[in-house]
């Protein structure tokens, strides 16, 4: 297959991504939600239990792993990558090494990872994984982000896209910029397309192939703290036309993150995107909390009781299908929870 062809793959109609590739830090705060110990054999558990649930080959187009996780072998049989194609979805690995701190800089942070990565990405894709993630995050206040804080981002996000096109892998670009803070839903906007911009700068500098990448970006939304809340509509409008404006139309896929929207707002908003979405872009998501909320709960509750973990996640999946059709409704989520 082609980069494109995957990457078209990842983000057909009605399919989306799930991002599983919570770092042992991150799933160590989620288990704690749930009083769950943070142990291998709990975290492959988890996992293996969404993987294998039946919503995986109507609703799931690719899986982000971590890297403990793309080595596992399931109880089942087959490896992690085995479990996840046999499904028909592409399994994925995250490669960055996280946001550290940004020297010269108060509270902002650079995403490392380069270091290696040629070697690492070959690792990798014997493994099986077909396509990466790396995660550039902004701040928005007052002062940020800041200037060095967007183009070393967009520097490094662009030489990750080049090593890993070269590995002959999709790239997904992730620039997130933070949902946290007060401000309102035109700063969004506004600094949604400055990172934007800066990022397929570079990208074009660094010869990335864009019909061969997925971009993983953050709606347009108002800060969490923000007393102006914006509906549906409006988020979807100011996050399509952003999007029209600042991504290359050579990008074929643009998939969301949730980042930190409930799972029934981010399936609501995704859905009024894609009822308006008039561009040529296949849109849809790439959640974590957004599609694993509810199947995490149920795990806490009991871990043995695979039938309702699969059912929450289930669930969840057929939400956002839909969504990535623009036929979502508030009757679907009580029909199919029912
Ligand atoms: P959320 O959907 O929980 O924001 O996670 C998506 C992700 O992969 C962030 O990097």
């Amino acid at each position: 297959m082609t980069l494109n062809e995957i990457a078209k793959k990842m983000c057909a109609k009605g399919k989306g991504i799930l991002a599983a590739d919570e770092s042992t830090g991150t799933i160590a705060k989620r288990f704690k939600s749930i009083n769950v110990e943070n142990i291998e054999k709990n975290r492959l558990n988890f996992r293996q239990t969404l993987f294998n649930s039946s919503a995986m080959k109507d609703y799931i187009g690719g899986v982000i792993l971590f890297d403990e996780t793309i080595r596992q072998k399931t109880t089942l049989g087959p490896s992690i990558p085995e479990l996840i194609s046999k499904h028909g979805a592409v399994p994925g690995i995250k490669v960055d090494k996280g946001a550290k701190p940004l020297a010269g800089s108060n509270t902002e942070t650079i995403t490392e990872g380069l270091d290696g990565l040629r070697e690492r990405l070959k690792e990798y894709y014997d493994l099986g994984a077909r396509f990466t993630k790396w995660r550039a995050v902004y701040k928005i206040s007052n002062e940020f982000p800041s200037a060095q804080s967007i183009k070393s981002n967009a520097h490094a996000l662009a030489r990750y896209a080049a090593l890993v096109q070269e590995a002959k892998m999709v790239p997904i670009v992730e620039p997130e910029v933070l949902m946290e803070g007060s401000h309102n839903i035109d700063k969004c906007y506004q600094v949604t397309t400055a990172v934007l911009n800066e990022c397929y700068n570079e990208l074009k500098i660094h010869k990335v192939d864009l019909k061969g990448t997925v971009l993983k970006p953050n709606m347009i939304i108002p800060g969490s703290e923000c007393k102006d809340k914006a509906s549906a509509e409006e988020i979807a409008k100011k996050t399509l036309d952003c999007l029209k404006k600042n991504v290359p139309e050579d990008v074929p896929g643009i998939a969301f993150l949730s980042g930190g929207q409930s799972e029934v707002e981010s399936s609501k908003n995704l859905n009024e995107i894609n009822k308006i979405n008039d561009s040529n872009f296949l849109i849809t998501f790439s959640y974590g909390r957004g599609l694993q909320a509810s199947a995490l709960k149920e795990f806490g509750k009991n871990q043995e009781n695979l039938e309702n973990i699969q059912k929450a996640f289930n669930h969840r999946a057929k939400m956002n299908g839909l969504s990535s059709k623009g036929e979502w409704t508030e009757d679907s989520e009580k029909e199919s929870a029912a």
